[in-house]
């Protein structure tokens, strides 16, 4: 066991810098730099890079063998890229979850990455910004269950070590006005308080290690200088004690910030607020110490956030053992699988007229055009760079296994829309699947759009195919919900498809053909215009309910939060609502039968409503939630217990409640009960 103590006394500021230096090791860091003890952390790490060699000279080479942090972005796999994160959150399945984001690890920590910037568990109302790809949705409650789950799996011990896992980014972020990255955000404390810091809480109170600041403002500062988030709610309420990161290069700007005239007073501000490690703008490195120099006082500060740094590393199990060995086999076939499961579970099949889908007729003659048809790029999706596109298996190579009679034909964006040949390739098919959506590049940090409709030719590609009189069936690819009106009147069946990972080809030949049935659900509203964002289902209570419209045209959104179909259908019945021996548990029960003859598993829903309270909430709120295997033609009763203090202060409970509760397959539809809440004892109102 090192003594850290005797370590910390030992140190110079400069060596006490080093600690508190994380850089890019692409373009800021050099060996000597950890020869020399002036970087404690990096990432951006090659792939050829041998990691154990960099942790060799620091542990050989420099004067105090402290290990180094090595960190990545694994957002949604590293070298095997599993589904983007908001279409992984469509499988509401924790466990899977868990389980791939550990494997994700596993493949990781084989490389020598010791710390995980993940899970992002931000919160948007916008589909415009770019980085909703990477959230799990617009819904507090769920986005903190699956917080949980991504910590557990990111710290789950390895090789007898601990990956720390950094959520991100403290908070309240994916506010940004106009979906553009980076922009303002002004949001009250309440919003604050139960929508943008629930996950946060959640991920901590899981056990990570560190956490990592937005780029972001709250009040009257950015968040790099915020006092209130890092010492009154960080440190004091929720007692964090691990490390708090900067953003990339964020301590530098609180200059264009406009609240430290230059790097000098940037990096006395971030320090004296608690911003324990500089990620990327080396103010740390090049002001720090001459900030020591000019106000001593300052050095209880700085010795505190370096000890939290060699803390870390002490639980990581790195001064014991910084060597890392391949835990599994990069790009293995058990990987690979795990990705399939996941991409089975993410596809959301929105519309199936006349149940067109499943293709149970392999023989059937079908056309699959578009642009995605044999593009193996666009299933990578965004913040994946340690991904190859090689190693995604396409639309063309999922299906020509299967349809053997399957045409093949590209559209690619820039193309002329050529009618006669499209019509021609039509004319003897039963059926089109076209392939649609956004590039990879049009999702990602700084990737926004202005627009959310299908970009470059595929409005008029679609228009042309609907002239054919063919059962259209799409595949739409994209980063984040798109407004399909158009779309959704022209096409017979429609799966949600996002970016898939590397098994995309295959898992979307298996839900077509009813090898697997659809089972997801959206965790994020699909609006049926640009003009209705934002747009969400939990919005507050208002007071002129009745009166919320547009002149032209409703507030209804495309589908709603929760929304996903299967083959076959699910009938909820006999809802009951009682309280558990736990006097603050309520427990939903409700019968599920299955009417069909697939399988189906199914996510059941449980929302509240409150119906009289001290302060504002949402109309509804998502309150808990099951996925279930039926089988086909049988019923199974379903129990959910309601984690009421995870929805209300401790106080709101003493009082009565009067809560409407739903159960059902989406946030708009299911039984509703009313029910009063006291003293551990609930009365049934109403039942519809
Ligand atoms: C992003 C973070 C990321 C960091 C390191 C920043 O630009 O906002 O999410 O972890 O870069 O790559």
């Amino acid at each position: 066991m090192v003594d850290l103590l005797a370590l910390l006394k030992k140190m110079t500021v400069k060596q006490k810098i080093g600690q508190l230096t994380l850089l890019d090791f692409k373009n800021q860091a050099r060996l000597e730099d950890i020869k020399e003890g002036r970087v404690g952390a990096l990432l951006n790490i090659g792939l050829d890079q041998d990691t154990n060699e960099l942790q060799r000279i620091s542990m050989e080479e420099s004067e105090l063998k402290i290990p180094l942090l090595i960190g990545d972005d694994v957002i949604h796999g590293f070298q095997t890229i599993y589904p983007i994160p908001i279409a992984e959150s469509c499988s509401w399945n924790l466990d899977l979850i868990e389980r791939n984001t550990h494997f994700a690890k596993l493949e990781a920590y084989s490389h020598g990455i010791n710390l995980i910037f993940a899970p992002m568990v931000d919160i948007t109302h916008d589909p415009r910004w770019g980085r909703i790809m990477e959230t799990c949705g617009e819904d507090p409650y769920l986005t903190s269950q699956m917080a949980k789950a991504k910590v557990r799996g990111i710290q789950k011990a390895v090789d007898g070590k601990i990956v720390a896992s950094c959520p991100k980014h403290f908070t309240g972020y994916g506010a940004v006005e106009a979906g553009l990255d980076y922009n303002t955000t002004d949001y009250s404390i309440h919003r604050l308080k139960n929508l943008y810091l629930p996950p946060f809480k959640s991920a901590l109170d899981s056990g990570a290690l560190t956490i990592m600041s937005a780029f972001t403002t709250f009040n009257d500062q950015p968040i790099a200088s915020s006092r209130f988030l890092f010492e009154e709610i960080l440190r004091k309420e929720w007692g964090f004690e691990g490390v708090l990161i900067s953003d990339w290069a964020q301590i530098e700007q609180l200059i264009p910030h406009g609240v430290a005239k230059d790097k000098y007073e940037a990096s006395l501000k971030a320090l004296s607020l608690g911003i324990d490690i500089d990620l990327a703008s080396k103010v740390y490195l090049e002001f720090l110490e001459k900030v020591i120099e000019d106000n001593p006082d300052l050095e209880e500060k700085l010795d505190s956030a370096v000890l939290r740094v060699l803390k870390l590393k002490a639980k990581m199990g790195l001064f014991d053992n910084p060597y890392t060995k391949k835990v599994i086999k990069p790009l293995g076939a058990d990987l690979r699988k795990m990705a399939k499961e996941a991409a089975d579970e993410a596809i959301v099949l929105l519309k199936n007229d006349s149940g067109v889908l499943p293709l149970t007729n392999t023989e059937e003659k079908i056309l699959v055009i578009g642009p995605y048809v044999d593009d193996k790029d666009v299933h990578l999706g965004a913040w994946a760079f340690k991904g190859n596109p090689k190693t995604c298996i396409s639309v063309k190579e999922g299906l020509e296994k299967t349809f053997k009679k399957a045409v093949f034909y590209e559209v690619k964006p820039n193309d002329s829309i050529n009618y006669d040949k499209i019509k021609e390739l039509s004319l003897d098919v039963s059926k089109i699947i076209v392939t649609l959506g956004e590039p990879r590049d049009y999702s990602g940090e700084n990737h926004n759009r202005q627009f959310l409709d299908l970009p470059f030719n595929q409005n008029e590609l679609v228009d042309a195919l609907a002239t054919f009189n063919k059962p259209i069936i799409a595949l739409v690819f994209s980063g984040r919900p798109l407004a399909i009106t158009d779309l959704n009147k022209k096409a017979a069946s429609i799966l949600w498809c996002w970016h898939l990972g590397v098994e995309a080809g295959n898992s979307i030949t298996s839900v077509l053909t009813g090898e697997v049935n659809p089972s997801a659900k959206l965790t994020q509203t699909f609006p049926k215009t640009l003009g209705q964002v934002p747009i969400y289902y939990n919005r507050y209570q208002t007071g002129r309910p009745e009166l919320l419209s547009y002149v032209d045209g409703n507030l209804e959104p495309l589908y709603p939060f929760g929304f996903g179909l299967h083959y076959g259908n699910i009938k909820y019945s006999q809802m009951e609502v009682k309280y558990s021996a736990d006097i603050l548990q309520l427990v939903v029960k409700v019968l599920l039968e299955n009417e069909s003859n697939y399988p189906i598993y199914e996510i059941v829903q449980v929302y509240l409503s409150s119906k009289y309270n001290q302060k504002l909430r949402p109309v509804k709120e998502l309150c808990g939630f099951k996925k279930e295997m039926i089988e086909p033609g049988c019923q199974k009763t379903v129990e959910i217990s309601l984690a009421l203090e995870e929805h209300f202060e401790d106080t709101e409970l003493m009082n009565e409640l009067t809560l409407e509760i739903m159960a059902g397959p989406n946030s708009q539809e299911g039984l509703k009960q009313t029910v009063q809440v006291k003293g551990g004892q609930v009365w049934l109102i109403s039942k519809s």
